[in-house]
């Protein structure tokens, strides 16, 4: 019977190698922390997950379910490695969409071993179905599967060994109250201080070999927009401006050409920052612009400007979500070189307003 169902078994092991764009290169290069003590910045949540595993540890048994929350390049697939590196044992990966069918996470859970890590990345992608399988498994480590249709349907009902389910998502707000309720903890990643991304993109130098000094590394980290994926990038970026046009070493003005080179400015803007600036500031006269409008305007999916485009606008104080749509705050218009509209309507700060 087991065997039934372990057939159905489409593991997908790589998801995460295969990564979110330069996940894959990164991680070859080792910039992957592999411990909590080389987790670099969110000091709140390493003391949270040193205590949980720790705790786990000491006593012998799975350490409770884990979600990490937040923009992408945050470190949630690092910190999900870094859970099954701290309790010494295997993780196992696959992601919301991956799973189609009941019989797909039942493969999977039944093959686990006791303590092992499941890893589902882009939780919030999960079906309905898939989401009721997962409640009992992680609550009391038993599956309910239903075999067959129509009267010749079976119910039976499998041991999963005890396992610590770890989730990954962009998307807090579409994760159901069931699902959230059965982790441990919820943790949200926040975008980094500017001297955690300089102490990344120093360690990231050091590994990669790079000749930067620190106001390099400081001018990398300060126009990172708050997130190590990107600080690793733009230093792989200012490496070869450094190598093609000068003698290889990098300091802040060398880092600053390189940066400016690649279209990044000096908040860390890039191009596709600057287009939904120049839209909202520009095109609609700061006007109340609605999401899908903004992201036909500047020809990216909505789900891009709403997961990584926004936070960060939002975070520097550039955009506003207001009930009838974004607005360019003054200090858009001022970064843009613009001048605001002479009467704009004071519009109503609302952070999590449905579009
Ligand atoms: N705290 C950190 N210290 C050092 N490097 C980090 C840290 N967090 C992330 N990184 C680096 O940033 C890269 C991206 O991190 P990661 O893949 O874990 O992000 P993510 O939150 O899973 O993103 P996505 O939502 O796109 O899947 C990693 O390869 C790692 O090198
Ligand atoms: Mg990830």
């Amino acid at each position: 019977m087991r065997d039934e169902l372990l057939d159905a078994a489409p593991v997908d092991e790589d998801f995460a190698a295969e990564g979110h764009d330069d996940g894959l290169i990164a991680d070859h290069a080792g910039l992957r922390p592999s411990s909590l003590d080389d987790f670099v910045g969110q000091p709140e949540l390493k003391r949270h997950l040193q205590i949980i595993l720790g705790a786990a540890r000491n006593r012998g048994e799975a350490a409770d379910h884990l979600m990490f929350a937040g923009p992408p390049g945050l470190g949630k697939t690092t910190l999900a490695y870094i859970v099954a590196s701290e309790m010494q044992t295997t993780i196992h990966t696959t992601s919301g969409p991956a799973l189609e069918r009941a019989g797909d996470l039942a493969a999977i859970l039944t093959k686990l071993s006791p303590g092992d890590v499941l890893f589902i990345d882009e939780i919030h992608r999960l079906s309905k179905q898939i989401e009721e399988v997962l409640y009992p498994a992680m609550e009391d480590f038993e599956l309910d599967i239903v075999l067959g249709k129509g009267p010749a349907a079976r119910s039976i009902r499998l041991e999963v060994p005890p396992f610590t389910l770890v989730g990954a998502t962009t998307r807090i707000g579409l994760i159901t109250g069931p699902l959230r309720d059965r982790f441990g903890e919820v943790a949200r990643l926040d975008f980094y201080e500017v001297d955690d991304l300089c102490t990344i993109v120093l360690r990231a130098a050091g590994i990669l070999s790079v000749d930067i000094d620190e106001q390099g590394a400081y001018e990398i980290a300060r126009r990172a927009r708050g997130t190590p994926r990107i600080a690793n990038r733009l230093l792989r970026r200012v490496r070869d401006v450094a190598e093609t046009d000068y003698d290889g070493q990098v300091d802040r003005e060398i880092a600053a050409a390189g940066l400016e080179l690649f279209g990044v400015d000096a908040l860390g803007l890039n191009k596709v920052d600057r287009a939904i600036l120049s839209s909202l500031c520009d095109r609609f006269g700061g006007q109340p612009v609605g999401l899908s409008t903004l992201a036909i305007s500047v020809s990216e999916p909505t789900e891009t400007v709403e997961d990584v485009h926004e936070p960060f606008l939002i975070q520097q104080g550039l955009l506003m979500r207001t009930p009838r749509g974004r607005v360019p705050t003054p200090l858009a218009y001022a970064h843009m070189g613009l001048a605001p509209p002479s009467v704009v309507e004071p519009p109503q700060p609302e952070l999590f307003d449905a579009e």
